[in-house]
């Protein structure tokens, strides 16, 4: 049994622990070393986590297992993405003793019912087009919409899959 509870901006520390933790094995086959340590000071650093929280109105919801309190993965999200009725999902991971258990399943429903309660009626998300994870939003009903080539600086670029699901 796991809970799924919003991350308090003193929380933020368990996201940056199980990020570094679960990034390396990710994208080891997708990215550079360097592009993955670029990335993670980009969108993990505490500043840009804070900025995220505070100033970009992300959530974060944190995994945790119930029986012993080991946090478990998270998911960050946004309501009514660039002002209209979608709910953009900026993150999920889990790590990677965590994986392929229904975690990511679980926030995933979450994020649905948080989403359809504010009236939006679409989840979107990016994901790296060489990423198996396509697999599992596949799984659960979302579908490859558009592609997107981001330039993220120092030479690095983003390769992404825009996968959306109606709710
Ligand atoms: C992607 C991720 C969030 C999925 O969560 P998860 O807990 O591992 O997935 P679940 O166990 O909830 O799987 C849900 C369903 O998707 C399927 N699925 C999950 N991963 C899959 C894969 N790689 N290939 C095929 N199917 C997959 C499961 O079989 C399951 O199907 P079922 O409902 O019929 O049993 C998790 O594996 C993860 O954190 N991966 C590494 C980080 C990452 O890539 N994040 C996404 C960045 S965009």
């Amino acid at each position: 049994m796991i809970s799924i509870t919003p991350a308090t901006e003193a929380q933020l520390s368990i996201v940056q622990t199980i990020a570094h933790q679960t990034w390396p094995t990710t994208f080891a086959a997708i990215l550079s070393p360097e592009q993955i340590d670029y990335m993670l000071e980009m969108m993990y650093s505490t500043d840009s986590l804070k900025t995220q929280m505070d100033g970009k109105n992300h959530v974060f919801l944190l995994a945790q297992e119930r029986d012993n309190g080991n946090y478990l993965g998270f998911l960050s999200y946004e309501l009514n993405y660039r002002g209209v009725p979608k709910t953009k999902i900026h993150k999920i991971y889990l790590l990677p003793a965590s994986q392929g258990k229904g975690v990511g399943k679980q926030l995933i429903e979450a994020v649905t019912e948080l989403a359809k309660a504010k009236q939006n009626n679409t989840l979107s998300l990016n994901v790296n087009r060489h990423n198996k994870a396509i697999l599992f939003y596949e799984r659960l009903g979302f579908r490859h919409v558009a592609n997107e080539t981001i330039d993220i600086g120092n030479g690095f670029i983003m390769d992404d899959y825009v996968m959306e699901k109606s709710l």
